[in-house]
């Protein structure tokens, strides 16, 4: 038998809380005075995404994007496929792209080049977490919420095979495989 439940918490709600309230500060000083549309990827940056703008004091527009990367494993396919596409069109907007997580930077390096070929006035990104896999590809992220080591996370909207999104805190994921039984 093997299974996975919730291991150790690396990063709690307040921290959390904080860390988005900074974020959303350091964006609105930034952003004033221009025309920002803000670029949800689903369904991992949900809840960052939802908190990050309720604390920004300049408006602006949501819009979303589904991407497939993973399936339901742990470990990066390479293959990205767009479940869902933006409602609108991007070019001459500026546009902030809001993920939860960059891993390998396969899948963000794939949605920036698509987003970059529709015109934008500017293209940014905005990730909660980073892990060194994308540290090493070098991608540009302008606005980084936490740096974690090479380890499978859940929780505030991160999933593994679609559970635990609605954990309040990030925390490791523990499989564990039981030894042999006899
Ligand atoms: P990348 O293409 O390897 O950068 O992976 C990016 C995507 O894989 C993220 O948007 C997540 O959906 C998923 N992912 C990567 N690492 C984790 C993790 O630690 N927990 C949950 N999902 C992850
Ligand atoms: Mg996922």
């Amino acid at each position: 038998m093997s299974g996975v439940k919730i291991g150790e918490v690396l990063v709690s709600k307040e921290q959390l809380e904080a860390r988005v309230a900074e974020l959303a500060a350091q964006i609105s000083m930034d952003y004033a005075g221009r025309d920002l549309l803000v670029v949800g990827v689903l369904k991992g940056a949900v809840f960052f995404i939802a908190d990050l703008v309720r604390q920004m004091k300049t408006p602006c527009e949501l819009d979303f994007m589904a991407v497939s990367s993973y399936g339901s494993t742990t470990h990066s396919s390479g293959v990205v496929r767009i479940l869902k596409d933006l409602d609108s069109p991007i070019a001459g907007r500026h546009v902030l792209v809001i993920e939860d997580v960059i891993d390998s930077g396969l899948t963000l390096s794939y949605l920036l080049r698509n987003l970059a070929s529709r015109d934008p006035a500017s293209l940014e990104v905005c990730t909660l977490l980073t892990k060194p896999g994308h540290r090493r590809r070098g991608l540009v992220t302008r606005y980084v919420g936490f740096d974690l080591e090479d380890v499978f996370v859940i929780g505030y909207g991160l999933d593994h095979a679609e559970r635990f999104r609605n954990l309040p805190y990030i925390a490791v994921l523990d499989e564990h495989t039981d030894p042999p039984q006899g």
